[in-house]
């Protein structure tokens, strides 16, 4: 079964093959960080040309990279959502047109399902059921996945989401967009032990918070900006204040999952979504091996968004259709058996 799934819910224009949920033939992102980083955030007007612009391209170059006819393809798949709708709807036209061209069917696939279901790719030998900590630039969750169509979710931020917490803690430290990655590589200069800041209580026990963290680095930026008589911070001092941040927010994301993993009686444990590429995150989830837990973290190469992580979700995970998209809210989700939307049932409707 190969999948050629397409990803553009935000900044990046990506296309992947994809046999069998696993093996990735071909994945190509083209990155809009250039584009937006003059403005500091990102501009979806913006985004949404960029893409216009990418995506003829990145097909292009995955077919080539598999060396693959579109014939060779057995499914067309792309993120239907949460994004920015006037990029998702770029890849979503053009899957949805080449499955029509090419009679195949159509996958739609949820955004959370993909960085989820990118703890598959490779020879990883995880399968459900395991706890997943989802952590990416819109999401902090922790999801009890029990099977391919069964998963709760049992966690999830009150406020910020962990990338957004970084991308704003690094601007606060004068880190250029996009701060999340910088802020990680600054962090390994540092020294953690410097500064003490607060882990936040949630009132359910696997929910997170991070808006009072982030408040407490703003204060804590501002006392040592005026220590240093209102001059820029030396590069030693954004070094310590970064490396706190990322120490206390490894400890309060791994602390939670170990205690929900532990009360819910799992033993296997996944980190997926952007922030799994943090050098902190993955090196104390790795370490969890030796507390008896098995885990799995996708390859750098898939956690920040890319289509490989979609064309897996297609497959593992191929019931999710657009009219299905809240899937995510709190308490049980149990989807219904083959509703893979073909591009028969396209035309139809
Ligand atoms: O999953 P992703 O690529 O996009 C969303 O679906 O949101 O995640 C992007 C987020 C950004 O906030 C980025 O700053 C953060 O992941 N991120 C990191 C690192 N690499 C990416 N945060 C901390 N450390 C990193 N190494
Ligand atoms: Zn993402």
């Amino acid at each position: 079964m190969r999948i050629l799934a397409l990803e553009t819910s935000c900044d990046d224009t990506a296309a992947a093959i994809v046999e069998d949920g696993r093996w990735v033939l071909a994945s190509v992102v083209e990155s809009q960080n250039a584009l937006h980083a003059q403005y500091g955030g990102i501009l979806p007007e913006l985004a949404a040309r960029f893409h216009v612009e990418a995506i003829n391209r990145v097909v292009e170059q995955a077919l080539q990279q598999a060396n693959l006819s579109l014939d060779a393809v057995d499914r067309f798949a792309a993120t239907l959502g949460p994004g920015l709708i006037g990029s998702l709807l770029v890849g979503a036209t053009t899957a949805k047109t080449l499955a029509w061209l090419q009679n195949k069917p159509f996958v739609g696939v949820h955004h959370l399902l993909g960085h989820v279901a990118s703890v598959l790719l490779d020879d990883s030998r995880v399968e459900p059921p395991f706890l997943a900590l989802l952590v990416s630039g819109g999401h902090t969750q922790l999801l009890a996945v029990e099977s391919t169509r069964h998963w709760r979710l049992v966690g999830q931020t009150l406020d910020d989401a962990v990338g957004e917490a970084y991308d704003k803690v690094a601007r606060l430290l004068g880190l250029p967009y996009p701060g999340g990655p910088l802020l990680d590589k600054v962090a390994q200069q540092g020294d953690f032990s410097r500064y003490t800041l607060p882990i936040a209580r949630t009132q359910q026990p696997w929910d997170f918070s991070f808006s009072g963290l982030k408040t407490a680095m703003a204060r804590l930026v501002e006392r040592e900006t005026q220590t240093h008589g209102g001059k820029a911070l030396p590069a030693a001092v954004v070094a310590d204040l970064a490396a706190s941040f990322q120490h206390t927010v490894a400890e309060t994301l791994v602390r939670k999952t170990v205690a929900c993993a532990q009360a819910m009686g799992y033993s296997q444990l996944a980190l997926c979504g952007g922030v799994s590429a943090n050098s902190a995150l993955r090196m104390r989830f790795l370490a969890l091996a030796n507390d008896g837990f098995s885990v799995a973290i996708p390859p750098m190469a898939y956690c920040m968004d890319n289509a490989a992580m979609i064309g897996a979700a297609a497959f593992w995970f191929p019931s999710v259709l657009a009219g299905q998209l809240d899937v995510f809210s709190r308490g049980v989700a149990v989807l219904p058996v083959d509703t893979v939307l073909s591009s028969a049932d396209d035309r139809e409707g």
